[in-house]
């Protein structure tokens, strides 16, 4: 089977890793899109297992499928995206994945101590979120969302 003849999705799922179903979903998500060949069946582009394995990878940073086809969106889709589209992705994507990296490092940083979800569970919750201040900033674990307590806002007295 010629390069030319696509991958049958078979062929791209082994590669992947990916089940057929996953890829057909991807499919119907407009993350690929696969043409027909004579018989009837989908063949995909080789450069689908790069799109595909893109699509993997940035699941499991978090991303949601509308943020990862607006960012498969910048590369061409009637053909193989070249290393500039890649380049231009990727830099789309950068923002995105430091802005990860930073919610992962409070996560990492602020898990062992208070994090201001309004639970006054801990001791240092008294010290951190004191009659739990950080409530009135809204709901959630406001420290692990980027909020800080003011020093005004830490003195009992408010
Ligand atoms: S950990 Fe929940 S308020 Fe401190």
């Amino acid at each position: 089977m010629a390069v030319s003849d696509g991958l049958p999705i078979g062929a791209l799922a082994a590669r992947t890793g990916l089940a057929v179903s996953a890829i057909r979903f991807y499919e119907a998500q407009g993350l690929i899109r696969p043409w027909r060949n004579a018989g009837g069946q989908r063949r995909f582009q080789r450069a689908d297992i790069r799109r595909l394995s893109f699509v993997m990878v940035a699941q499991r940073v978090g991303l949601s499928l509308p943020e990862i086809r607006a960012v498969l969106q910048t590369l061409p889709g009637g053909r193989t995206p070249t290393k500039a589209d890649w380049d231009r992705m990727a830099a789309a994507f950068r923002a995105h994945l430091d802005a990860r990296i930073a919610e992962l490092e409070l996560l990492r940083d602020n898990l062992d101590g208070c994090i201001g979800c309004g639970c006054l569970s801990l001791p240092t919750c008294a010290l951190h979120n004191p009659k739990d201040r950080m409530g009135a900033r809204g709901a959630g674990p406001r420290f692990l969302l980027g909020d800080v307590l003011e020093k005004e806002e830490g003195r009992g007295d408010g």
